[in-house]
Protein backbone atom coordinates (compact mmCIF):
# COMPACT_ATOMS: atom_id res chain seq x y z
CA UNK A 1 0.00 0.00 0.00
CA UNK A 2 1.39 3.23 -0.88
CA UNK A 3 0.16 6.48 1.13
CA UNK A 4 0.52 10.26 -0.19
CA UNK A 5 0.00 13.43 2.08
CA UNK A 6 -0.53 16.61 0.75
CA UNK A 7 -0.91 19.56 2.43
CA UNK A 8 -2.91 23.10 0.86
CA UNK A 9 -5.26 19.85 -0.29
CA UNK A 10 -8.32 22.62 0.20
CA UNK A 11 -8.29 24.82 -2.49
CA UNK A 12 -6.08 26.27 -5.66
CA UNK A 13 -3.12 24.01 -6.57
CA UNK A 14 -3.20 21.49 -3.96
CA UNK A 15 -7.31 20.76 -4.58
CA UNK A 16 -6.31 20.20 -8.25
CA UNK A 17 -3.28 17.97 -7.46
CA UNK A 18 -5.17 15.96 -5.04
CA UNK A 19 -8.09 15.21 -7.64
CA UNK A 20 -5.30 14.63 -10.62
CA UNK A 21 -3.63 12.08 -7.91
CA UNK A 22 -6.48 10.23 -7.14
CA UNK A 23 -7.19 10.22 -10.71
CA UNK A 24 -3.39 8.65 -11.36
CA UNK A 25 -3.84 5.72 -9.49
CA UNK A 26 -0.30 5.66 -8.20
CA UNK A 27 -1.14 5.55 -4.49
CA UNK A 28 -3.43 3.71 -2.71
CA UNK A 29 -4.28 6.56 0.30
CA UNK A 30 -4.41 10.37 0.28
CA UNK A 31 -4.18 12.36 2.91
CA UNK A 32 -5.32 15.72 2.30
CA UNK A 33 -4.64 18.72 5.23
CA UNK A 34 -5.87 21.82 5.56
CA UNK A 35 -7.70 24.12 7.60
CA UNK A 36 -11.36 24.73 6.03
CA UNK A 37 -13.35 21.58 7.00
CA UNK A 38 -15.79 22.36 4.64
CA UNK A 39 -13.52 22.86 1.53
CA UNK A 40 -11.85 20.15 2.76
CA UNK A 41 -14.66 17.71 2.64
CA UNK A 42 -15.60 18.49 -0.60
CA UNK A 43 -12.49 17.81 -2.47
CA UNK A 44 -12.37 14.37 -0.29
CA UNK A 45 -16.15 13.97 -2.09
CA UNK A 46 -14.97 14.51 -5.37
CA UNK A 47 -12.16 11.94 -5.03
CA UNK A 48 -13.18 9.49 -2.44
CA UNK A 49 -14.50 6.81 -4.94
CA UNK A 50 -11.04 6.46 -6.38
CA UNK A 51 -8.72 6.59 -3.57
CA UNK A 52 -8.63 5.95 -0.05
CA UNK A 53 -8.55 9.35 0.93
CA UNK A 54 -8.54 10.92 4.00
CA UNK A 55 -8.84 14.98 5.44
CA UNK A 56 -6.64 15.83 8.48
CA UNK A 57 -7.85 19.37 9.48
CA UNK A 58 -4.46 20.88 10.39
CA UNK A 59 -2.83 24.47 11.32
CA UNK A 60 0.46 24.41 9.64
CA UNK A 61 1.34 27.04 11.87
CA UNK A 62 1.43 24.42 14.78
CA UNK A 63 5.27 22.97 13.82
CA UNK A 64 5.15 21.70 17.36
CA UNK A 65 2.28 19.32 16.51
CA UNK A 66 3.74 18.08 12.88
CA UNK A 67 6.24 15.00 14.39
CA UNK A 68 2.02 13.42 16.31
CA UNK A 69 0.29 14.26 12.87
CA UNK A 70 2.84 12.30 10.90
CA UNK A 71 3.29 9.15 13.45
CA UNK A 72 -0.35 9.16 13.60
CA UNK A 73 -0.60 9.03 10.02
CA UNK A 74 2.12 6.60 9.33
CA UNK A 75 0.55 4.52 12.25
CA UNK A 76 -2.94 3.77 10.53
CA UNK A 77 -1.28 3.35 7.26
CA UNK A 78 1.68 1.75 7.47
CA UNK A 79 3.31 3.51 4.93
CA UNK A 80 4.44 7.64 3.72
CA UNK A 81 5.61 7.27 0.14
CA UNK A 82 5.37 10.86 -1.19
CA UNK A 83 4.69 14.39 0.82
CA UNK A 84 3.29 17.35 -1.20
CA UNK A 85 4.18 20.54 0.28
CA UNK A 86 1.80 22.86 -1.08
CA UNK A 87 0.35 24.95 1.17
CA UNK A 88 1.29 28.60 1.48
CA UNK A 89 0.56 32.02 2.64
CA UNK A 90 1.41 35.40 1.03
CA UNK A 91 0.68 38.85 2.21
CA UNK A 92 3.46 40.78 0.23
CA UNK A 93 4.45 43.94 2.21
CA UNK A 94 6.96 47.02 1.39
CA UNK A 95 10.52 46.44 3.25
CA UNK A 96 9.37 49.52 5.49
CA UNK A 97 5.94 47.92 6.23
CA UNK A 98 7.82 44.29 6.66
CA UNK A 99 6.48 43.39 10.31
CA UNK A 100 7.79 40.71 12.96
CA UNK A 101 4.76 38.96 12.28
CA UNK A 102 4.23 39.12 8.68
CA UNK A 103 7.71 37.53 8.54
CA UNK A 104 7.07 34.77 11.42
CA UNK A 105 3.58 33.69 9.18
CA UNK A 106 4.90 33.72 5.66
CA UNK A 107 8.27 32.11 6.98
CA UNK A 108 6.34 29.19 9.28
CA UNK A 109 4.00 28.45 6.61
CA UNK A 110 6.17 28.63 3.42
CA UNK A 111 9.72 26.73 4.98
CA UNK A 112 9.42 25.63 8.50
CA UNK A 113 5.83 23.73 8.20
CA UNK A 114 7.24 21.95 5.14
CA UNK A 115 10.56 21.39 6.75
CA UNK A 116 9.72 19.54 9.97
CA UNK A 117 7.24 17.88 7.69
CA UNK A 118 9.90 16.35 5.77
CA UNK A 119 12.40 15.31 8.62
CA UNK A 120 9.18 13.89 10.02
CA UNK A 121 8.19 11.75 6.58
CA UNK A 122 12.06 11.08 6.16
CA UNK A 123 12.07 9.31 9.32
CA UNK A 124 9.47 6.59 7.63
CA UNK A 125 10.31 6.96 3.85
CA UNK A 126 13.90 6.22 4.40
CA UNK A 127 13.66 2.40 5.08
CA UNK A 128 11.21 2.27 1.91
CA UNK A 129 12.68 -0.51 -0.63
CA UNK A 130 11.29 1.52 -3.50
CA UNK A 131 11.52 5.07 -4.45
CA UNK A 132 9.94 7.87 -2.05
CA UNK A 133 8.91 11.38 -3.93
CA UNK A 134 9.27 14.70 -1.76
CA UNK A 135 7.84 17.73 -3.79
CA UNK A 136 7.97 21.31 -2.79
CA UNK A 137 6.04 24.08 -4.23
CA UNK A 138 7.73 27.09 -4.08
CA UNK A 139 7.12 29.96 -7.17
CA UNK A 140 8.32 31.82 -9.67
CA UNK A 141 8.57 34.82 -7.10
CA UNK A 142 11.89 32.99 -5.33
CA UNK A 143 14.43 33.44 -8.58
CA UNK A 144 13.18 36.78 -9.62
CA UNK A 145 12.92 40.00 -8.36
CA UNK A 146 9.41 41.03 -6.85
CA UNK A 147 9.56 44.61 -5.28
CA UNK A 148 7.01 44.88 -2.49
CA UNK A 149 6.73 41.05 -1.93
CA UNK A 150 9.91 40.77 0.50
CA UNK A 151 8.97 37.96 3.14
CA UNK A 152 6.96 36.07 0.41
CA UNK A 153 9.65 35.82 -2.66
CA UNK A 154 12.19 35.11 0.11
CA UNK A 155 10.41 32.52 1.55
CA UNK A 156 9.99 30.99 -1.59
CA UNK A 157 14.08 31.57 -2.54
CA UNK A 158 14.42 29.45 0.95
CA UNK A 159 12.17 26.21 -0.02
CA UNK A 160 14.03 26.39 -3.13
CA UNK A 161 17.32 26.52 -1.15
CA UNK A 162 15.43 23.40 1.09
CA UNK A 163 14.60 20.86 -2.10
CA UNK A 164 18.21 21.38 -3.89
CA UNK A 165 19.92 20.55 -0.61
CA UNK A 166 17.68 18.05 0.62
CA UNK A 167 17.66 16.25 -3.35
CA UNK A 168 21.26 15.65 -2.32
CA UNK A 169 21.01 14.62 0.80
CA UNK A 170 18.33 11.97 1.21
CA UNK A 171 19.25 10.48 -2.11
CA UNK A 172 20.99 7.76 -0.26
CA UNK A 173 17.93 6.52 0.91
CA UNK A 174 16.35 6.51 -2.75
CA UNK A 175 14.50 9.75 -1.63
CA UNK A 176 14.06 12.26 -4.72
CA UNK A 177 13.00 15.89 -3.95
CA UNK A 178 11.56 17.88 -6.79
CA UNK A 179 10.79 21.90 -6.70
CA UNK A 180 7.89 23.13 -8.67
CA UNK A 181 7.90 26.94 -9.22
CA UNK A 182 4.52 27.65 -10.90
CA UNK A 183 4.10 31.19 -12.64
CA UNK A 184 0.48 33.42 -12.08
CA UNK A 185 -2.11 30.77 -11.38
CA UNK A 186 -5.69 31.50 -11.16
CA UNK A 187 -6.49 31.07 -7.46
CA UNK A 188 -7.28 33.12 -3.96
CA UNK A 189 -3.71 33.40 -2.81
CA UNK A 190 -3.16 34.93 -6.47
CA UNK A 191 -6.21 37.45 -6.27
CA UNK A 192 -4.40 38.98 -2.64
CA UNK A 193 -1.16 39.42 -4.96
CA UNK A 194 -3.01 40.83 -7.71
CA UNK A 195 -6.38 42.11 -7.27
CA UNK A 196 -7.44 43.24 -10.12
CA UNK A 197 -5.91 40.50 -12.82
CA UNK A 198 -8.25 38.69 -15.38
CA UNK A 199 -8.09 35.11 -13.78
CA UNK A 200 -9.57 33.57 -16.92
CA UNK A 201 -6.60 34.77 -18.74
CA UNK A 202 -3.86 32.94 -16.55
CA UNK A 203 -2.71 29.54 -15.89
CA UNK A 204 -5.14 27.52 -14.22
CA UNK A 205 -4.47 25.34 -11.18
CA UNK A 206 -5.35 21.92 -12.93
CA UNK A 207 -2.42 22.61 -15.38
CA UNK A 208 0.03 22.78 -12.40
CA UNK A 209 -1.10 20.11 -10.87
CA UNK A 210 -0.73 18.11 -14.40
CA UNK A 211 3.01 18.33 -14.07
CA UNK A 212 2.98 17.63 -10.35
CA UNK A 213 1.14 14.46 -11.09
CA UNK A 214 3.59 13.49 -13.68
CA UNK A 215 6.71 14.18 -11.82
CA UNK A 216 4.99 11.63 -9.16
CA UNK A 217 4.46 8.87 -11.25
CA UNK A 218 6.45 5.99 -10.66
CA UNK A 219 7.75 6.71 -14.69
CA UNK A 220 9.43 9.52 -13.61
CA UNK A 221 12.86 9.17 -13.01
CA UNK A 222 15.47 11.43 -15.01
CA UNK A 223 14.63 14.85 -13.02
CA UNK A 224 15.61 16.08 -9.61
CA UNK A 225 16.36 18.90 -7.40
CA UNK A 226 16.36 21.50 -10.08
CA UNK A 227 13.81 24.32 -9.43
CA UNK A 228 10.79 22.72 -12.31
CA UNK A 229 9.14 26.23 -13.86
CA UNK A 230 5.69 25.67 -14.53
CA UNK A 231 4.09 28.53 -16.30
CA UNK A 232 1.96 29.12 -19.45
CA UNK A 233 2.83 31.71 -21.77
CA UNK A 234 -0.24 31.99 -24.28
N1 LIG B 1 -1.39 31.09 -7.41
C1 LIG B 1 -0.21 31.48 -7.87
O1 LIG B 1 -0.10 32.35 -8.74
C2 LIG B 1 1.02 30.83 -7.33
C3 LIG B 1 2.24 31.06 -8.00
C4 LIG B 1 3.39 30.49 -7.50
C5 LIG B 1 3.34 29.69 -6.38
N2 LIG B 1 2.16 29.48 -5.74
C6 LIG B 1 2.18 28.62 -4.56
O2 LIG B 1 1.24 27.58 -4.73
C7 LIG B 1 0.86 27.08 -3.44
C8 LIG B 1 -0.66 26.94 -3.40
O3 LIG B 1 -1.23 28.23 -3.44
P1 LIG B 1 -2.55 28.57 -4.26
O4 LIG B 1 -2.18 29.63 -5.21
O5 LIG B 1 -3.18 27.33 -4.74
O6 LIG B 1 -3.39 29.29 -3.10
P2 LIG B 1 -4.79 28.99 -2.40
O7 LIG B 1 -5.81 28.58 -3.38
O8 LIG B 1 -5.04 30.19 -1.56
O9 LIG B 1 -4.45 27.74 -1.48
C9 LIG B 1 -3.61 27.83 -0.38
C10 LIG B 1 -3.72 26.54 0.39
O10 LIG B 1 -2.83 26.59 1.52
C11 LIG B 1 -3.57 26.20 2.68
N3 LIG B 1 -3.05 26.85 3.87
C12 LIG B 1 -2.76 28.17 4.01
N4 LIG B 1 -2.39 28.41 5.28
C13 LIG B 1 -2.43 27.22 5.94
C14 LIG B 1 -2.17 26.82 7.27
N5 LIG B 1 -1.79 27.70 8.20
N6 LIG B 1 -2.31 25.52 7.59
C15 LIG B 1 -2.71 24.62 6.69
N7 LIG B 1 -2.97 24.94 5.40
C16 LIG B 1 -2.84 26.22 5.04
C17 LIG B 1 -5.00 26.64 2.38
O11 LIG B 1 -5.93 25.86 3.10
P3 LIG B 1 -6.85 26.38 4.32
O12 LIG B 1 -7.14 27.82 4.11
O13 LIG B 1 -8.02 25.46 4.25
O14 LIG B 1 -6.00 26.11 5.52
C18 LIG B 1 -5.12 26.30 0.90
O15 LIG B 1 -5.47 24.95 0.74
C19 LIG B 1 1.43 28.06 -2.42
O16 LIG B 1 2.59 27.53 -1.86
C20 LIG B 1 1.76 29.28 -3.26
O17 LIG B 1 2.78 30.07 -2.70
C21 LIG B 1 1.00 30.04 -6.19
Amino acid sequence: MRTCIITGASDGIGKATAIEIARSREYDNLILIARNSEKLKSVNNIIKDIINSKPIIYDLTNLDGIPNLIKKIYCEYKSINCLINVAGYADPQPLIQTSIGNLNRTYTINVFAPVILIRECVKYMRYNKEVSKILNVASTAGITPRPGWLSYASSKAAIIAVSQTLSEELAEYNIKVYTVSPGRCATVLRRKLAPNEDQSKIMQPEEVAKVISNLLSKDEKCLDGQNIIVRRKW
